[in-house]
């Protein structure tokens, strides 16, 4: 096949880039507040079940179609499957990914106000409560938020316009290393905090009384959420993989990457959650009224060292949750652009100001709008509700169909080894997974969670 696309430069530069779209948000904002509200360790080996069963073999899946047919998520279904109704698989993952981008992005905005925060030094004086007060008092107000959202879906058109690929993998390579190393040395301060025993013990001694239908859902959307499936984004990057690049390694690579940085992400925050007295099932805002309590006191508490802490975590946050929503827009923006013959621009545009306006009401809902709800939950929780437990799922369920059933056996094989060059063994495996087991898995937990079994 001709190979006219762009394409990353080296095999670390690849696995960094995918690991940029799958690193952000996910792992160290839901992640830990998913953990806390579905009790604790129990949760934690559920979600690791996940992404060894469904997530890293829908990865392979989503890496083989994209590189196999090298184009947008949507076309990508209709090169491989012509005239057929999978064409609405593709549509389904754009439509999750301009819904997903839309309230990620007011998380996004939140972190770069916690930049300004930390520069303030407003982490040094303060009780721990005033954190939670201070949080409740920004989400909900009017306008602050708003603007932040806004500026992030900008700073995240402006890159996407002018075309990604070397920006991506340059700046991952240096940028992901950063926040790896940042993560550990805010785990060992968390770890060193009076009462922080409890936290690791919340971590690490599984309840299984607590698993029911709605943590298998949660666990298996989070995986779905962490990794970037189900969404068309992985397909997308593997578009511009070269044709040596091993599938099947780099998708365990950064599977395991995102975990190790979820599971760390965890270690920095209950610690500190149980020292302070802030309850792990608190929801979104856990991240964000726990951690400025880390930097208060981490190395004694001296008030220029909380401020650099701060001022670099959330950084490296906005910077992480950056790379994730460059990859959300760019699906979105190649859909439009390649599907209906708008200018990249144009098609950048269209995006950028759609989210805009849903992602302003998603804010807003947290305060003003709060009242306003939709099946017993506000704007916000509904976009998240419905992409990550159900749309996702749904769209890796019929990735693994398509996969495993669908395509014909001999492509599948000859992208997952290279035409053969590597490790036939694992195909083998993957494929069983990919047609057995993440199907049935998939349709097992949405069963048990509407109480059909
Ligand atoms: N995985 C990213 C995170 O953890 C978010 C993200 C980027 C995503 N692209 C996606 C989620 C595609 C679902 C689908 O923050």
């Amino acid at each position: 096949m001709t190979n006219d696309r762009a394409s990353f430069g080296s095999r670390l530069g690849v696995i960094l880039a995918a690991a940029g779209s799958a690193v952000g948000l996910g792992n160290i904002w839901r992640f830990p507040y998913m953990t806390g509200e579905n009790g604790g360790a129990a949760f934690i080996l559920v979600y690791i079940g996940c992404v060894l069963l469904f997530g890293a073999p829908i990865m392979m899946a989503e890496f083989a179609i994209g590189r196999r047919a090298r184009s947008n998520t949507a076309r990508a279904f209709r090169t491989l499957a012509p005239d057929t109704k999978w064409n609405w698989v593709g549509r389904m993952e754009v439509l999750a990914g301009f819904l997903i981008l839309s309230y990620y992005a007011v998380v996004a905005g939140w972190t770069l106000q916690y930049i300004v925060e930390a520069a303030a030094g407003n982490f040094s004086a303060s009780a721990p409560g005033n954190y939670v007060e201070s949080y409740n008092a920004f989400i909900s107000n009017p306008w602050v938020p708003v603007l932040w959202t806004v500026l992030f879906l900008l700073g995240t058109h402006l890159i996407v316009v002018k075309g990604v690929e070397k920006g991506i993998e340059r700046s991952s390579k240096v940028m992901m290393p950063m926040l790896f190393i940042l993560l550990v040395v805010l785990a060992v301060c968390s770890l060193s905090l009076p009462g922080a025993g409890r936290g690791v013990e919340f971590l690490l001694k599984p309840d299984f009384s607590k698993v029911d239908g709605d943590v298998l859902l949660a666990a298996m959307g989070q995986a779905f959420f962490s990794l970037s499936l189900g969404m068309g984004c992985m397909c997308t990057y593997a578009s511009y993989f070269k044709p040596d690049t091993d599938l099947p390694k780099t998708a365990f690579s950064v599977s395991v990457v995102d975990t190790l940085v979820a599971i760390l992400s965890g270690l920095v925050i209950f610690p500190a959650a149980f020292s302070v007295d802030i309850r792990p099932d608190s929801g979104p805002g856990l991240l964000f009224v726990t951690l400025p309590n880390v930097f208060h006191q981490a190395f004694g508490g001296v008030p220029l060292v909380a401020g650099v802490l701060g001022v670099m975590f959330y950084i490296l946050l906005a910077l992480a949750a950056l790379t994730s929503t460059i990859s959300l827009h760019e699906v979105v923006t190649a859909y439009l652009h390649e599907e209906f013959s708008l200018s990249r621009r144009k098609a950048a545009g269209l995006v950028t100001a759609g989210c805009v306006v849903l992602g302003t009401f998603c804010s807003l809902s947290l305060g003003v709008g709060k009242d306003y709800t939709l099946f017993g939950m506000t704007l916000f929780d509904l976009f998240d509700y419905v992409t990550a437990k159900l749309m996702l799922p749904v769209s890796a369920f019929f990735v693994s169909v398509f996969m495993g059933w669908y395509l014909d056996r001999r492509i599948v094989c000859d992208e997952l080894t290279n035409s053969g060059t590597i490790r036939l063994r694992v195909c083998r495996l993957v494929v069983f997974l990919l047609k057995f087991v993440a199907p049935i898995g998939i349709a097992f937990v949405f069963a048990n969670e509407l109480e059909l079994i």
